[in-house]
């Protein structure tokens, strides 16, 4: 689509992106097929993570890398995500440690590279990682579990919502509507008891695996029961703007539009920057940017799917967080890794997660620069 840019922004966009590309190619010779989480001290090492190989970051750099080999044709980047494809094979058909993340790491590495080059064994890890996400479905409580642990059968966390287009794109890879029905259901059950008529949302929601009946509702990664963590507002606004994209159903437009103001509002109040929770406390100021960069391309695609008047809109608060949030966070020196500082993993997380360049930061932030330039694909 064309974000018909403000020449000043566009200026902007066309800058950054220079940076962005000097930045990825020292990134990439430096890094290769390394699979990152979070830079310290300027560097990102291997799968130092929480979870090792099945960790549900591990496709971003990846899904980075396609993205600006999409832009730039550079043939390494996309060696290298080939590379990390392979390597997720562990996780992939290890299965046991998988979760419902499937989405984030194999929509960023095999279907990406099914969609741009057609490679046959992509699509085949691509489709099996869409049978573990249905395998997970509840169908008393109409929901996908979203993690393993006996005593979280019951689980329904907002998150998730990002991960249903993968089920969307194999129900129209194999021409068969059942992945799309449990992405539906899920979708419809989330938009029913996680996101509140206010338009924030809960992180997480525990129901009863056997009756699907409301149990409780924890912190999760927000600072409490009733808060509203940031990150998991900007997963719904932009994951019900997906489902919206695949279905054509209007109340998931609805839905994210709902969402979108109530984060926009937040955003706007606090120069454009968002902080972990917006029902927290003042003090202690802890920002979180990955929540504004998922948001930003949330926007960006409910700019795509509105009417012209609401058009500008929409890509306008998009463009005041990513320039706020370039300004404020972006390390441009090629010898660091990592371009989004003050991303926070969670409010009660450890200082080593708390205001620190996240790879998935690094992911959106590039997406949503590519797709106002129009040089990105759908990963989703
Ligand atoms: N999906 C987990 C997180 O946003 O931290």
């Amino acid at each position: 689509m064309d974000y018909q840019l403000e020449n000043e922004d566009l200026k902007w966009a066309q800058e950054t992106y220079e940076k962005l590309n000097d930045k990825i190619k020292a990134q990439c010779a430096r890094l290769g097929n390394t699979i990152p989480y979070i830079s310290k001290n300027g560097h990102y090492s291997d799968l130092d993570t929480g979870d090792g190989i099945n960790w549900w970051t591990n496709g971003f750099w990846a899904g980075l890398l396609w993205q600006m080999y999409y832009a730039s044709e550079n043939e390494t980047l996309k060696k290298t995500a080939q590379e990390i494809e392979k390597r997720l094979d562990e996780a992939l058909y290890g299965f046991e440690g998988l979760h419902h993340d499937v989405g984030f790491m194999w929509l960023h590495t095999a279907a990406a590279n099914y969609k741009l080059t057609g490679s046959a064994d992509s699509r085949r890890r691509a489709l099996h990682s869409a049978n573990i996400l249905a395998g997970r479905y509840n169908t008393a409580g109409k929901f996908i579990r979203a993690w393993n642990g006996d005593d979280r059968s019951g689980w329904i966390i907002i998150d998730t919502l990002m991960n249903l287009p993968l089920l969307y794109w194999a129900s129209g890879e194999i021409n068969d509507p059942r992945y799309s029905q449990i992405a539906q259901c899920h979708a419809d059950t989330a938009a029913n008891i996680i996101a509140r008529p206010d338009g924030s949302c809960n992180h997480i929601v525990i129901l009863s695996p056997d009756t699907g009946l409301r149990l409780e509702i924890p912190a999760g990664q927000g600072y409490a029961s009733g808060s509203s963590w940031s990150r998991g507002q900007s997963w719904a606004v932009y994951g019900f703007a997906l489902s919206f994209k695949y279905t054509g159903n209007e109340k998931y437009l609805v839905t994210a539009k709902n969402t979108a103001h109530y984060v926009i509002s937040n955003l706007a109040y606090n120069n454009w920057f968002a902080v972990v929770d917006f029902r927290s406390p003042a003090q202690p100021l802890k920002y979180d940017s990955t929540a504004a960069m998922i948001t930003a391309c949330g926007l960006l695609e409910i700019a795509g799917n509105v009417s012209e008047n609401e058009k500008a809109f929409y890509t306008g608060c998009a463009l005041k967080i990513l320039r706020a949030c370039e300004k404020k966070f972006a390390d441009w020196n090629i010898d660091n890794d990592g371009i989004i500082g003050g991303g926070t993993a969670a409010w009660h997380g450890k200082s080593d997660d708390t205001e620190v360049p996240i790879i998935y930061g690094d992911y959106f932030f590039t997406e949503a620069l590519l797709r106002i330039l129009g040089k990105s694909f759908s990963i989703w």
